[in-house]
């Protein structure tokens, strides 16, 4: 099996990093696991041109934004993190998406959108400083709506809300996430 981790905290010691390794952690090792470090990429943002729906490709010229959308469609799993930023995903994520429309939906048959990454899982995990109920929820659902979009079955979601600056990941949250890892 072919997975991807799509990492859109730069923080490498931060909180979505360490959940994000304690579920690669769990998963087995025979798999493929890809870790893409999303705000190392370079991207222009999305011009709106809506150009790619009948190309099934962003026709602005070729950044690490159709690179990315290749390996997306290339994995069996993909596995989402993003830090909490203004209660949504962080903006190098959402310009990566933005830039992936037709990634995840196929606009060319002419009629009501096609999900491409149909019987494929995704797993999203969000952190954030403030604790629940004012955690990563807008985060997640944004996410959560793009992942959903392209026909992906979501089966594991984990949002920590509570972090901070120096602060070790909770046993429970670990334990969680390392659940998860074994169960994909
Ligand atoms: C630009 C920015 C916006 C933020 N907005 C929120 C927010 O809306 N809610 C929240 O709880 N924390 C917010 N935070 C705090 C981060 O979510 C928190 O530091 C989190 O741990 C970052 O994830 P990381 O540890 O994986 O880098 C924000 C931080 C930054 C830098």
């Amino acid at each position: 099996m072919k997975v991807l981790v799509l990492n859109a905290s730069p923080r490498k010691d931060g909180s979505t990093v360490g959940i994000l390794k304690q579920i690669v952690e769990g998963i087995n090792k025979e798999d493929q696991i890809e870790w893409i470090d999303v705000s190392e990429l370079s991207i222009k943002p999305c011009a709106g041109c809506l150009g790619c729906r009948p190309n099934k490709v962003c026709v602005l010229p070729k950044d690490d934004a159709q690179i990315i959308g290749r390996k997306i469609n290339e994995a069996d799993l993909l596995i989402v993190g993003t830090p909490v930023y203004w209660s949504n995903m962080a903006g190098t994520l959402k310009n990566l998406f933005d830039r992936n429309v037709t990634t995840f939906e196929d606009f060319s048959t002419g009629s009501f959108p096609k999900p491409c990454q149909e019987g494929k899982k995704a797993v999203i995990v969000a952190a954030s400083a403030a604790p629940w109920p004012f955690n990563g929820k807008g985060a997640v659902n944004s996410v959560k709506t793009i992942l959903q979009a392209g026909g992906y079955r979501i089966t594991g979601i984990i949002n920590y809300g509570g972090s901070a600056l120096g602060k070790e990941l909770p046993q429970k949250i670990a334990q969680k996430a390392r659940k998860i890892g074994n169960s994909l």
